[in-house]
């Protein structure tokens, strides 16, 4: 069994398709989602230790019981006690990714934790039962237990590794990801669909039959797959997305899309476009507290 300390990846992603087809009696919303790791993301280091630890490089992101990373923890040591396995963690979070912005890094962060202590506990819990303890922790958990983009359905809890084929047409894209200086909260997004039913969400049959399409026309690049329900809500209440988002598309020909439920948003550098040029933009409408930089899709 492994004892020195252990550093894992925990990758941002982000939605590059995102239907909302319903509420759910259970007050979630049902989804169909196409999501891919970035190869950008935040740093945990776990190692054993007596009792339960966060320290964060970052001021700011609470290292409490609240953080998803003890909770995890938490949730681990319950699942595994008489196992014999490792019962307390020490963990360092080094944290890259902007929080309230749709890019799943609280998310991420929880699911490194399971990865680090199972890797710690010699792999005593398998990948379903990792799948079921990640869905309890938070709905974007389940997808960042596969390193690799996937299509996420039910509440998100739901994972099908997409095809090497499909694979093929995403790994490796150039990204721009940029947020402005304040976050959406998630329960809010998701409230003012419920609000605006049925119109605002996709029926399931037609999110399927889109992303159906995508897959079989395997000449469709990524910029096909492209669809977020979530914007207009959000875009109706946080101006400067739009505002930013059609100037950009005006002087630049760069199409970006809100991830998630935002307020972060993305999009394909057109060939030939430097990303130093438009993160310009962005600081210029946006002030300094913007984050902007470009990464690429795992
Ligand atoms: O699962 P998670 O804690 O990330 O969800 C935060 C909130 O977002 C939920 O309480 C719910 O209001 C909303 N949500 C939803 N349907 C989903 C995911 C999240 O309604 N599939």
């Amino acid at each position: 069994m492994p004892v020195s300390p252990i550093s894992i990846f925990a990758p941002a992603k982000l939605n590059l398709s995102l239907a909302i087809t319903g509420r759910r009696p259970d007050g979630f919303h049902d989804l169909v989602s196409v999501v891919a790791p970035l190869d950008f993301g935040d740093v945990l280091h776990v190692e054993a230790a007596d009792g339960l630890k966060l320290t964060c490089d970052t001021p700011g992101v609470p290292t409490d019981g609240s953080n998803l990373v003890l909770k995890a923890a938490t949730t681990f040591f319950q699942a595994t006690a008489g196992a014999g396995a490792v019962r307390g963690a020490k963990f360092r979070l080094e944290k890259k990714i902007p929080v309230g912005a749709g890019l799943g890094g609280g998310s991420s962060d929880a699911v490194a934790a399971l990865r680090g202590l199972n890797a710690l506990a010699g792999h005593l819990l398998s990948l379903a039962r990792l799948t079921e303890m990640a869905a309890r922790l938070g709905s974007d958990c389940p997808l960042f237990l596969h390193e690799r983009p996937v299509v996420m359905r039910g509440r998100g809890e739901r994972i099908e590794p997409l095809a090497e084929s499909a694979v093929a047409r995403l790994r490796g894209r150039c990204v721009l990801v940029f947020k402005p200086g304040f976050g959406i909260p998630t329960p809010w997004a998701y409230a003012q669909l419920a609000v605006a039913a049925p119109h605002s969400y996709m029926p399931a049959a037609e999110a399927e039959a889109r992303l159906a399409s995508w897959l079989t026309n395997t000449n469709a690049p990524a910029e096909e797959l492209l669809f977020n329900n979530m914007e207009p809500p959000a875009f109706r209440k946080y101006v400067a997305l739009p505002a930013l988002l059609d100037q950009l598309k005006t002087d630049f020909g760069f199409a970006a899309r809100m991830s998630g439920s935002g307020s972060a948003c993305f999009g394909f550098l057109p060939p030939g476009v430097s990303s130093a040029s438009i993160i310009a933009a962005i600081h210029a409408a946006w002030g300094d507290s913007a984050f902007a930089m470009d990464t690429r899709l795992m």
